[in-house]
C-alpha cells in the first residue's frame, strides 16, 4: 500500500482556524495542484478545508478519529471513514492533508512522519507545513532524522513548508514508540496495568480530576455504569471492578481512546465492561443506567455539558446518580439543579469539583 506523494499540511492544532491560516491553506491546496482525478486523503482537517478541497473537484476522502468530525464530513457529502490508522484504510491517495489533534500534536506528527516513510513509494516526497512558533522546526528536524534528507520548500506568510524524499528502503532512525505504560496501585480494585498512546487525554498517568472523582465513587455491586467520554478507561475500569454483579459501558467519540480503553479492559481481565465509539451526547433511549460518571471535555463547554446532563437525567433509572468532575462548577451545578431538581457539590480539591445529581426513587 503506497502513496505516490504525500503532503502533510500541519497547522497550529488550534480548533479555530484563523483568517491568515485560511490563506496559507489555500496556497497549500494550490501547491498540491489538485486535479479532478486526484485522490485526496484528508486526515482530520474538517470544516472549511473540506469545502476548499471540494471546490478543486478532486476526489476527497476524510479519515478522522472522532465520530463527530466524520459525521460532519458526511453532511458535506464527503466520504467519511472513522479510523486511527488511515494508512490501512485508503490505498490510492495522491495527496494527504493532515491536521493533528489538539494537545496531542507532537507525538502524532512524529507518528505520521514514521508512517508516511513506510507508505511512500521510492522517490516519493513528503511535505510538511506549519508555523514557526508552533514547532515546525522540530518536526522538520524529525523529518530529516527519519528520511536522511530534507529541505525548506517554501514559505507562505509565517507558515514554512519542508519536504523530504524517500531515497532508501529503511528509515534512518527507528520509528518512535508512542505508547506509554504504567501501573496504578492505589485505586479501588487495584492494581491496574495501563497502556496509553499519544493523542489520548492524560496519557502520562491518571488525571487529578479523574482521581478525585474516583475517590468519591460509591458503586453498588449490581450497578450498570456509564463512563461518558472514557479516554483510556480509568473511570470505567474502576467502576466495572466495583460493580461485581453489574457492568460498565465506556463510550468515547475518539476511536484512538476507545482502542486504548478496550486494550486496558483486556489487559486487566475486566470482563463485565465494554468500550465503544459513540457521540455520548446522543443517548440510546433503550439503555438505562444506575450511575453515569464523567470527566467531561472542558473545552467543549456547554455544547457537551448540557446534553450530557439532560441525557443522563433521561437515561438514569429511579435511584440513579450522575457524577461529574469539573473545574468551573457554576454553570454545571446550575444546570444539574435545573434538570434534576437538585444537585450538590460532593468534593473539592486543587481546583477540581465533583458534582452529583440523583433521581429520587
Ligand atoms: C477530559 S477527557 C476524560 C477522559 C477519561 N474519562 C479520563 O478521566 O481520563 C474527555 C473525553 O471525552 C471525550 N469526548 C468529548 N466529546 C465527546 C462526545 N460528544 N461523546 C463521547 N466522548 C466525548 C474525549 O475524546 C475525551 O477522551
Amino acid at each position: 500500500m503506497e502513496y505516490n506523494s504525500l503532503f502533510i499540511l500541519w497547522q497550529s492544532g488550534l480548533q479555530v482556524i484563523k483568517a491568515k491560516d485560511t490563506q496559507a491553506r489555500e496556497a497549500f491546496v494550490a501547491a498540491a495542484d489538485l486535479q479532478a482525478s486526484t485522490q485526496v486523503l484528508d486526515l482530520g482537517w474538517e470544516g472549511d478545508c473540506l469545502e476548499c478541497l471540494q471546490k478543486t473537484g478532486a476526489r476527497v476522502t476524510f479519515v478522522g478519529e472522532d465520530i463527530r468530525a466524520v459525521q460532519k464530513a458526511e453532511a458535506l457529502r464527503v466520504e467519511g471513514v472513522l479510523s486511527a490508522m488511515p494508512a490501512q484504510v485508503i490505498s490510492d491517495a495522491h495527496v494527504v492533508f493532515y491536521k493533528p489533534a489538539q494537545r496531542s500534536a507532537k507525538g502524532q506528527v512524529f507518528e505520521w512522519i514514521d508512517q508516511s516513510f513506510q507508505t511512500l513509494e521510492m522517490g516519493g516526497a513528503l511535505y510538511l507545513a506549519g508555523q514557526r512558533n508552533r514547532g515546525i522546526r522540530s518536526y522538520a528536524a524529525y523529518l530529516h532524522a527519519v528520511f536522511g534528507n530534507s529541505r525548506r520548500a517554501g514559505r507562505v506568510g509565517r507558515v514554512e513548508v519542508y519536504s523530504a524524499k524517500k531515497e532508501h528502503g529503511n528509515p534512518c532512525q527507528a520509528p518512535i514508540d508512542n505508547r506509554m505504560t504504567f501501573e496504578l496501585r492505589d485505586l479501588p480494585g487495584s492494581p491496574y496495568r495501563v497502556e496509553t498512546r499519544a493523542g489520548v487525554f492524560s496519557r502520562d498517568g491518571l488525571d487529578d480530576g479523574t482521581r478525585l472523582l474516583i475517590d468519591c465513587l460509591k458503586v453498588r455491586p449490581a450497578d450498570h455504569v456509564l463512563d461518558w467520554g472514557c479516554g483510556w478507561g480509568a473511570l470505567g475500569m474502576v467502576a466495572a471492578r466495583l460493580s461485581v454483579k453489574g457492568n460498565a459501558t465506556l463510550i468515547d467519540s475518539n476511536i484512538r481512546a476507545v482502542s486504548c480503553a478496550e486494550e486496558n479492559l483486556k489487559r486487566n481481565q475486566i470482563c463485565n465492561a465494554v468500550a465503544r465509539v459513540g457521540d455520548a451526547r446522543v443517548f440510546d433511549r433503550r439503555e438505562k443506567f444506575d450511575l453515569i460518571i464523567s470527566n467531561p471535555p472542558f473545552h467543549d463547554g456547554n455544547t457537551a455539558a448540557h446534553p450530557l446532563i439532560e441525557g443522563a437525567f433521561r437515561a438514569l433509572r429511579p435511584g440513579g446518580r450522575l457524577m461529574l468532575v469539573v473545574m468551573r462548577p457554576g454553570a454545571y451545578l446550575k444546570h444539574i439543579r435545573r434538570v434534576f431538581g437538585q444537585g450538590e457539590v460532593v468534593a473539592q480539591k486543587d481546583g477540581y469539583v465533583v458534582l452529583k445529581g440523583y433521581i429520587g426513587n
